[in-house]
C-alpha cells in the first residue's frame, strides 16, 4: 500500500506595510477600475526598510515549528527568486533564526514562480526515502519592478512555510505530475539588477502555453478529468491571471467558460493574493490557504494545481483535502498578516521601494520599522545581521 505523503501544516507571513491600488491610481492617473476589475488587485505587500526574503521565511515558519518541534526536520528546502547571497541559502540564516538542529541539509532552489512546487515535490520524495523525516519548505519572495512600469501594479511580498511528511494533518499530494518547460524570455532579472525585466503580453501567454502543456501531460500520466475537481489553484502573479488560466484550460477541455463555472473553481483561491499582491513562488500557496480558509468542508475532494514560474515551467498536480484538515488551519493568524499591515502613502512607498542596501562594506545599521518577529538590523562588512525581536 502507498503511504500518504503531503503537507502537514501551512503558515504564512507578508510585510509590515501595504500599498492600496487607490493610492497608486491616484499617483498615476489610472481609472480604478483596471486595477480593481482589469488585473483584479486591490493592495500589494510592502517590505519595511528592514524586513526581506529572510526575515518574511522565519516569520511563516517560526509558528510551524511552535506547533511541530524540530526533531523530524532534516531538511530545509528555501524556494526564492529574490536571493540576496549568490552563495549562501537564505535558508541557512532561517534555520538559525528558528533553532533548527545542526543535523540539517540547508538548500536554496531557483526556478521564478515556479520554486516552491520543486521543493514541494523533492521534499515528497525525500519523505519517500524515509517516511520518519519531515521536510520544512519555505518560499519567500520580494517582487519589485521599476516605479512607473505597467508591472508596478503588480508587486507584493509574502513568505509561506509547508511542512511536509507522512499522514498528513492538511493535504495529500497525489503522485500523477504533469510537467512542461519551454525556454522563453517572458520575466527575467539579471544578477546586477534588483527590479525584474518583464514581456507583459508575452508572459500571459507564456502562462497559458504552459499551462497548456502541463495539463495535457498530466492527463497522459492518468492525471483526473476537469470535472472532479472541487477546485483549482493557480499561480496568480495578479488575481485576474487565474480567471484567464481557468478559463483557457476549460476552453481546451471543451468544457463550459462561463464566469459562474470559473468563478465557482477559482473565486475562494484568490481572497489572499487580492490584497497581497504578486508574492513570486509563495503565491499558489497563498491560494490554497485562501481556499482552505474559506470554503465549506473540502474533506477528500480533489484540489488542482497551477504552479508557472517564467522563464518557463509548469507543473499540474493534485492534492485532496485530509479528514478533520479545518482542525489545523491558521485562519485566524493568517487574516491578522493581513489586517495588521500599515497602509503607506505615495511618497513613502516610493522612499522604500527607492531604498537599497549600501555596498561599501561599512557599518550600517537599517531603520527599526517591523513590528515582525525577526528583523534585519544591519549590514556590516558585506554580512547581513539578522535580529529576533
Ligand atoms: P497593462 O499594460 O498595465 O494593462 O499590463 P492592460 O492594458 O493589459 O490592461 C489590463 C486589463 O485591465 C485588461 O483586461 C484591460 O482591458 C483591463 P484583459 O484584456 O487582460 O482582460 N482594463 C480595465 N478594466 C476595467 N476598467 C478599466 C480598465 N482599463 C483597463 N477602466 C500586465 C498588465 C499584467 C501585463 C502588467 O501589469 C505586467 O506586465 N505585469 C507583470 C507581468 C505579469 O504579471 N505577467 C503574468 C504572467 S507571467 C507570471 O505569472 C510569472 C511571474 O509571476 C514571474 C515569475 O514567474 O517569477 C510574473
Amino acid at each position: 500500500m502507498s503511504i500518504s505523503i503531503g503537507i502537514h501544516d501551512l503558515s504564512f507571513a507578508t510585510g509590515e506595510f501595504v500599498l492600496e491600488h487607490t493610492t497608486l491610481a491616484r499617483h498615476n492617473g489610472t481609472q480604478i477600475g483596471k486595477y480593481h476589475v482589469g488585473i483584479g488587485q486591490e493592495s500589494m505587500s510592502v517590505p519595511a526598510a528592514d524586513e526581506d526574503i529572510v526575515t518574511l521565511g522565519a516569520a511563516a515558519a517560526a509558528p510551524v515549528i511552535a506547533r511541530h518541534g524540530t526533531s523530524r526536520i532534516r531538511t530545509v528546502l528555501f524556494a526564492t527568486e529574490s536571493s540576496i547571497d549568490q552563495a549562501k541559502s537564505a535558508g541557512v540564516y532561517v534555520h538559525s533564526l528558528i533553532g533548527l538542529p545542526s543535523q540539517t541539509r540547508v538548500v536554496e532552489l531557483k526556478q521564478a514562480c515556479y520554486g516552491a512546487t520543486a521543493a514541494l515535490q523533492f521534499a515528497i520524495g525525500l519523505v519517500r526515502r524515509d517516511p520518519a523525516q519531515q521536510v520544512l519548505v519555505i518560499a519567500s519572495d520580494v517582487s519589485k519592478y521599476e516605479l512607473d512600469s505597467p508591472g508596478e501594479a503588480t508587486q507584493g511580498a509574502a513568505a509561506v512555510a509547508m511542512l511536509v511528511g507522512v499522514n498528513p494533518a492538511l493535504m495529500r499530494i497525489e503522485d500523477p505530475s504533469g510537467l512542461f518547460t519551454a525556454d522563453v524570455m517572458d520575466f527575467w532579472r539579471p544578477n546586477y539588477r534588483d527590479a525584474a525585466l518583464v514581456d507583459g503580453e508575452e508572459s500571459i501567454n507564456a502562462y497559458l502555453q504552459a499551462l497548456e502543456g502541463a495539463w495535457k501531460d498530466y492527463t497522459e500520466q492518468d492525471g483526473r478529468s476537469p470535472q472532479e475537481f472541487a477546485a483549482f489553484c493557480y499561480h496568480q502573479p495578479f488575481t485576474k491571471m487565474a480567471t484567464k488560466a481557468h478559463r483557457h484550460l476549460l476552453n481546451y477541455c471543451g468544457q463550459d467558460t462561463d464566469h459562474d463555472a470559473v468563478n465557482a473553481a477559482i473565486g475562494l483561491t484568490t481572497a489572499y493574493n487580492r490584497v497581497i499582491g504578486n508574492s513570486y513562488t509563495a503565491s499558489v500557496y497563498l491560494g490554497l490557504a485562501a481556499l482552505l480558509d474559506q470554503a465549506d468542508d473540502l474533506t477528500g475532494r480533489p484540489v488542482g494545481f497551477l504552479s508557472y514560474g517564467s522563464g518557463s515551467v509548469a507543473e499540474f498536480f493534485t492534492g485532496v483535502p485530509a479528514a478533520g484538515y479545518r482542525d489545523h488551519l491558521r485562519t485566524e493568524a493568517n487574516r491578522a498578516a493581513i489586517s495588521r499591515r500599515t497602509p503607506l502613502s505615495y511618497a513613502q512607498y516610493r522612499s522604500l521601494h527607492e531604498r537599497s542596501l549600501p555596498t561599501d562594506g561599512g557599518d550600517h545599521a537599517t531603520p527599526a520599522q517591523t513590528t515582525g518577529p525577526f528583523r534585519l538590523s544591519g549590514i556590516s562588512g558585506h554580512k547581513r545581521i539578522y535580529k529576533t525581536c
